[in-house]
């Protein structure tokens, strides 16, 4: 029986996860339909509500709802717990059970795909919105050694550090100070920066030869940083691509309880955004 499933965000027409989903789908020889459903915080809430009543069995939630999602759920996982945030929804029962597939996302990106290795990393994470959040915890599951927090609006940094919980690892620094922190072998860019059209202003002072610079966003909105990055002779520069399409297969284990395989789905993506990005 075809099974319903959806992303819910705002803005959400450009969204890849249809595609990802219906491809898993083929792959793994589950019959689904995936959509994407624009709904604005206010109407969020009665948009899952109505997509449930209609038979949706779960769903994946991004910006700007991965904290309204988790208000909503019944359950959480531990790490939607730990990170205050979902970008999973299953249906069981009576209620929905939350998960957030980010973290892991991430690290099997730059762990498997990537062939890197996180352990022993001193790390700088530019930004301390939801994007920041929901991968910290993995983070530190991987192995880095030391974690910076910067974020414009210090305070935010603050409070991430706070609620991680471990002072000796994770510090919050401020972005005044960014030249004077020395140099880093990952920095993570979780700000929107790259989505408008100011650019960070950020020291090459920052990085080191052996660092790896990761934007977690994909497309257009990663170029600034990488360009950042590259010209600061980093050997590594990588955008939030693969993580997308990983955090796409951790969803879809939770839901059908088989993990695709994503190297096809991610090969095409890729070849599409280089694509778009050269005709420009
Ligand atoms: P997301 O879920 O994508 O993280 P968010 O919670 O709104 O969205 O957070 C956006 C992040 O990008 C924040 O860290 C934000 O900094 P502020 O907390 O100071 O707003 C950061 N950000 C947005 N525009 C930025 C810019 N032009 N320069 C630096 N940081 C920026």
């Amino acid at each position: 029986m075809r099974q319903h499933f959806a992303v819910f965000g705002q803005p959400i027409a450009h969204s890849l996860s249809p595609y990802i989903h219906a491809e898993f789908g083929k792959q793994c020889g589950v019959e689904l339909d995936y959509v994407a459903i624009e709904a604005s915080p206010e109407d969020f809430a009665s948009a899952v509500a109505t997509f449930r009543a209609a038979g949706g069995r779960g769903a994946n939630i991004t910006l700007p709802h991965k904290q309204a999602a988790y208000a909503l759920c019944k359950e959480v996982s531990e790490y939607a717990f730990h990170v205050g945030a979902v970008n999973t929804l299953m249906w069981q029962d009576d209620g929905w059970m939350g998960c957030n597939t980010d973290g892991v996302g991430l690290i099997v990106d730059l762990t498997e795909r990537e062939r890197l290795d996180l352990r022993g990393r001193r790390c700088l994470m530019l930004g301390a919105g939801g994007a920041a959040r929901g991968v910290v915890p993995a983070m530190l599951e991987a192995g880095v050694a030391e974690l910076i927090i910067v974020n414009r609006t210090a305070a935010r940094a603050d409070e991430l550090v706070d609620a991680v919980g471990e002072p000796d690892r994770v510090k919050s620094r401020y972005w005044e100070d960014l030249a004077a922190l020395g140099d880093f072998e990952l920095i993570i860019n979780a700000t929107a920066a790259g989505h408008q059209t100011t650019v960070m202003d950020l020291p090459f002072s920052l990085l080191s030869p052996r660092c790896l610079a990761v934007d977690l966003s994909y497309g257009k909105a990663a170029i600034p940083f990488l360009s950042w990055a590259k010209a600061g002779n980093c050997d590594h520069a990588v955008d939030g691509l693969g993580m997308l399409v990983e955090q796409a297969a951790e969803s879809f284990l939770r839901w059908h309880g088989v993990r695709p395989q994503t190297d096809g789905v991610y090969a095409t993506l890729r070849a599409k955004q280089d694509a778009l990005i050269s005709a420009d």
